[in-house]
């Protein structure tokens, strides 16, 4: 018998990287999976990647009526919600003089309000015992360069993993974080950040992690995996990193 047997799982970001690996593993131990992705060409094309229960839904994350129509078709399919990955996000780097409003909101409205209000949605049909994890980053207590509005993006969604455990708590649902250090997914390539940082970042990177390299999508699943199921009933309101000591040393 699978960790999730019959669990109801929404996986949001689910077409690359974290989220798919930890949507295919869900899958595996049982749940019921709703995987959310920006668009609907790119939610087909990992179909061949998945088996089991599984619902494709595009939301786009910023959007508050995607996140409506998320648990609303969520519940209509598989009723009501034991597991959230909030994982959908966006990296960004520039330094403070190329930072505008836009690229702020933009980082803020995907990688905060996005996960925070598809909570505040699912409030109602949250089961008893649900477990909902939260994707910061390790960079919410480092001091990069070029990183104020990623960084402390996911430094406000540690806070709102805390507020949240305290909210939840009695209804014996928990609320807790991954924090990845380095972790070879496409992200790096997707969004505005040139080349050349992108190969600073690849061969400087393993240097500054104790255990000397990027992550895997895969090491990431198995911590949301243990997050999301009874292994771990008697923790809430942790952030737990999982970045090969590159924040811890
Ligand atoms: N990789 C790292 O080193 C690292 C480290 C710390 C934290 N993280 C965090 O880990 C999470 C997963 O990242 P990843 O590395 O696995 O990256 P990824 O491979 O780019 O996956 C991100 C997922 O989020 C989706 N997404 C992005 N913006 C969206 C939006 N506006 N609406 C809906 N979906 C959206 C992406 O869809 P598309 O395929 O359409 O882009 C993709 O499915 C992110 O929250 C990221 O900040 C990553």
């Amino acid at each position: 018998m699978g960790k999730l047997n019959q669990k109801v799982a929404i996986v949001t970001g689910a077409t690359s990287g974290m989220g798919l690996e930890t949507a295919k593993l869900f899958l595996e131990e049982g749940a019921k999976v709703v995987l959310t992705g920006r668009s609907q060409e790119k939610l087909q094309a990992i179909e061949n990647q998945l088996s089991g229960n599984y619902l494709l839904i595009p939301a786009e994350a910023s959007s508050i009526s995607d996140s409506k129509n998320l648990i609303s078709m969520t519940v209509e399919k598989f009723g009501k919600i034991d597991v959230m990955f909030l994982n959908a996000g966006v990296f960004r780097m520039e330094g403070i003089g190329a930072l505008t409003e836009a690229i702020f909101d933009e980082v803020y409205n995907v990688n905060l309000k996005g996960p925070l209000f598809t909570v505040n949605e699912a409030n109602a049909y949250l089961n008893e015992g649900a477990s909902i994890i939260f994707n910061t980053s390790v960079t919410n207590v480092k001091g990069f360069p070029a990183m104020t509005a990623y960084a402390s993006s996911k430094a406000a969604l540690r806070s709102v993993t805390k507020t949240l455990a305290s909210e939840f708590g009695p209804r014996g649902i928990r609320v807790n974080s991954l924090s990845p250090g380095p972790i070879d997914t496409p992200i790096y390539g997707k969004h505005n950040v040139p080349q050349d940082q992108i190969n600073d970042m690849a061969s400087s990177f393993p240097s500054m992690v104790p255990l000397g390299r990027f992550g895997q999508s895969s090491e990431i699943a198995e911590v949301a995996l243990f997050l999301a199921s009874k292994d771990s009933s008697y923790i809430t309101g942790a952030e737990i990193p999982v970045d090969g000591g590159f924040a811890q040393v």
